[in-house]
């Protein structure tokens, strides 16, 4: 049992294998947060003692009197216009124009598996071990129930949380907030790590001491974003990877989304974290209910790290619905960076034959094969083959491509339209647009209105289609820009503030259709690059195109931060051409390589342009990459430094989950001359076992390395004394060593 109720004292605990997380009901019924951290028994009593604290009020009913405010009362989930002027988790009006929610329990529910979420991407119970607890808090007044859900998976370490808000009363309910979860923490003395970018340079890590008020973290974008990930970490002032508390919040969710941190007149602090809601008003008739998303919780006392093991391990095995995927993932080649558009059925066969060479599984031809499309200026909604670049259509390509040994993916970008398109042409209502107003354009296109049924019947037969005429392994599905103009041609005016949250829903139900038809498809998610890498994409895509930016040195930065919350199987990540198309460096070949291979590992280069040698260079590297594949894809991921740090060099490390297998991966950044000696800790692994080096590649070196013949080790000796490398010399060169335990 990992949930518990006494109902004498009207406390629950949420129990993790490493976690606690204790709510207490309150003298009103309000429900408060006790403690979420390391386990242990407690009743936490004493971390909120009575307090008269001026100007903050007090309900009445109480014989605390003014000891007792809902301002200063730790809440599981904050009303609104009820005298707790913190961050509000909902806010509302009803059709008699009552405004807030003051928010009492009502009842409680505890069941074995974990609940779903209709219309949502949700945690499942991957090995049967959750349990869940719903908690129904209600205001009579605003004629609203609130209904609190816990997902606890106790192996796991992880608490999902999610809130379903229905209207009971007898007139129409307008929703204008609807957060996921709140959390209360008694105090401050927090740092909130976030993850902010731009296209093409996505999740930086950032890291600052919280500040007195609200700190916000959000997209407006109707979209996750490049800007800002949709995942924070609160740590303790000096934890680091591997020390202290650190608290995670990702959200299960890929549209605007909003994470506000307080930071209050207590010195405690205040977690809020949901969909956006800025231009969000939902309107609820007596009866109906809406879903918010999912907000995934996990809590670790020894660094960030652990932290990170704790989000891969769930991600990968209790979300990321991978159904006949879950063995090796094919190493692919995107025609991208290759061509361009640039092609015809002659020239891709050509890249193909070079990418079967490479020892490649999968082709994709990227954007460009549709319509009339020669530049991005056209075409999008006309998904039929442009048969001036490719007569006959998909198929001589695809008999091709497979008569190789190679399956075949396809580039799409379903949620989008070209004005210069049939589609368009025909349907002008389909995309967002607000009446009376030139729309605003983006990558010179607009985006399909997926509320609506028929755009989203006419995108799934469309693929549906396509996939069911040709034999189709992948899709590469992407969306190059975000949402504005948002209009819901088919809702009253009154509705239009549900227009943006009905079209990721939309889109929610489309990849949901589709994943559900084809079993077998392997659906890449990408939005210009990493603009939508989220949980709720990973829901059905086990894997996302990281970054437009395929530069190595970039590539350490951009994956660095992804990986905070984001396994590396999930990375879409290839060892591209040089010099780099989107920064124009030239770093060696096998850093290319070994940069790729924390991720999923794949090419975007056009394989006639290597020479003899590298194709030979590179064919080693897919091989090495089937070698560790299991090993990369089921360990447990270590960022030994960060990019950019004094250290002048990167690396990390995977390590199996019983500790016989590390692969530790160096890439020096910043070379100096009469260097330091190159020192690191190997992690993870088992002090008490011995070592063996196996395999040690040296790469994009300009000199030798000198030799150096030990090959065994202590664990002990790898793990608190390190090993020195030595010195690399060259343009970011970089080593590979693969220790197995004897
Ligand atoms: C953006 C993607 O991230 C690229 O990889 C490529 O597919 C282009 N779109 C094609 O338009």
């Amino acid at each position: 049992m990992s949930i518990h109720f006494d109902p004498a004292e009207g406390r629950f605990a949420l129990l993790t294998r490493e976690t606690a997380y204790h709510m207490q009901l309150g003298p009103l019924g309000h429900l408060l947060h006790l403690y979420y951290g390391r386990r242990t028994e407690g009743s936490f009593a004493r971390l909120y003692p009575p307090r008269d604290c001026g100007f903050s009020p007090n309900p009445e009913g109480l014989t605390e009197g003014r000891g007792w405010s809902l301002d200063t009362q730790p809440q599981e989930y904050s009303g609104s216009n009820c005298g707790d002027f913190r961050l509000r988790s909902i806010e509302l009006e009803t059709g008699r124009g009552v405004r807030g929610a003051d928010l009492r329990y009502a009842r409680h529910r505890i069941e074995g598996g974990k609940y779903a979420i209709p219309g949502l991407p949700a945690a499942f119970d991957g090995e049967g071990e959750a349990e869940t607890l719903s908690v129904t808090l209600a205001d009579p007044a605003a004629g609203l129930e609130v209904e609190l859900r816990y997902g606890v998976f106790p192996q796991r370490d992880v608490i999902c949380r999610s809130a379903r808000i229905v209207n009971t009363g007898d007139g129409p309910l307008c929703l204008e907030k609807a957060a996921s979860a709140c959390l209360d923490l008694p105090f401050g003395d927090w740092d909130l790590l976030a993850f902010h970018g731009r296209h093409a340079m996505e999740r930086n890590v950032e890291r600052q001491r919280l500040r007195h008020g609200v700190q916000t973290l959000y997209s407006r974008r109707g979209a996750s974003s490049h800007q800002m990930n949709p995942f924070a970490i609160l740590c303790a002032r000096g934890a680091d990877e591997d020390h202290g508390d650190c608290l995670g919040a990702m959200l299960v969710w890929s549209g605007g989304f909003r994470m506000d941190v307080e930071l209050d007149q207590a010195g405690s602090v205040r977690l809020v974290a949901g969909i956006q809601s800025e231009g969000f008003r939902w309107t609820l008739e007596p009866g109906e209910a809406f879903e918010t998303p999912e907000l995934l919780l996990a809590f670790s006392h020894a660094g960030l790290t652990r932290l990170s093991h704790l989000f891969h391990r769930f991600l990968l095995r209790d979300l990321i619905h991978d159904r006949a995927l879950s063995g090796p993932r094919p190493v692919l080649l995107n025609s991208w960076e290759a061509a361009y558009m640039d092609f015809d059925t002659a020239s891709l066969l050509r890249i193909a034959r070079g990418a079967k060479d490479l020892g490649a599984d999968l082709f994709v031809l990227d954007d460009g094969w549709f319509g009339h499309r020669k530049d991005d200026h056209s075409s999008l909604g006309d998904w039929t083959v442009n048969e001036a670049k490719l007569p006959g259509g998909l198929a001589p390509l695809i008999e091709g491509v497979r008569a190789l040994g190679m399956d075949f993916g396809l580039w799409v970008e379903p949620e989008m339209v070209s004005p210069d398109s049939e589609l368009y042409r025909a349907h002008p209502d389909w995309a967002f647009t607000v009446p009376g107003r030139a729309p605003t354009l983006g990558r010179d296109q607009l985006v399909l209105d997926l509320g609506r049924r028929e755009v989203r019947d006419w995108v799934f037969e469309t693929l549906a289609g396509l996939l069911r005429s040709h034999p189709i392994a992948y899709l590469k599905w992407d969306a190059n820009r975000q949402l504005t103009d948002v209009y819901a041609s088919d809702l009253p005016p009154e509705r239009q503030g549900e227009a943006a949250h009905r079209y990721m829903l939309g889109l929610y139900e489309v990849l949901g259709r589709l994943n559900d038809a084809f079993p077998e498809l392997l659906i890449e998610g990408c939005a210009g690059g990493g603009g939508r890498f989220d949980a709720g994409m990973l829901y059905y895509c086990p894997q996302i195109w990281c970054s437009d930016n395929t530069d190595a040195l970039a590539r350490l930065r951009i994956q660095y931060g992804t990986s905070f919350g984001y396994p590396p199987a999930a990375m879409g990540a290839h060892l591209s051409a040089i010099p780099n198309h989107q920064t124009g460096r030239s770093a060696p070949l096998g850093t290319r390589a070994a940069v790729a291979m924390a991720g999923t590992f794949g090419f975007e280069l056009d394989p006639a342009r290597l020479t003899v040698a590298e194709r030979a260079e590179v064919r080693d590297w897919t091989a090495r990459f089937r070698r560790y594949d299991r090993l990369l894809r089921e360990g447990d991921y270590y960022r030994i430094t960060a990019p950019g740090d004094e250290r002048g060099f990167t690396a990390w490390e995977t390590v199996s989950g019983d500790r016989t297998e590390a692969l530790l991966t160096v890439v020096l950044t910043d070379p100096e001359a009469n260097p330091r000696p190159l020192w690191l800790r190997i992690k993870g692994i088992d002090p008490a076992r011995r070592y063996r080096l196996e395999e040690r590649v040296f790469f994009g070196c300009a000199r030798a390395p000198a030799a150096d013949e030990v090959r065994e080790f202590t664990g002990g000796e790898l793990l608190y004394g390190g090993m020195t490398l030595p010195q690399l010399f060259g343009d970011c060169p970089g080593a590979l060593l693969h220790f197995r335990a004897l």
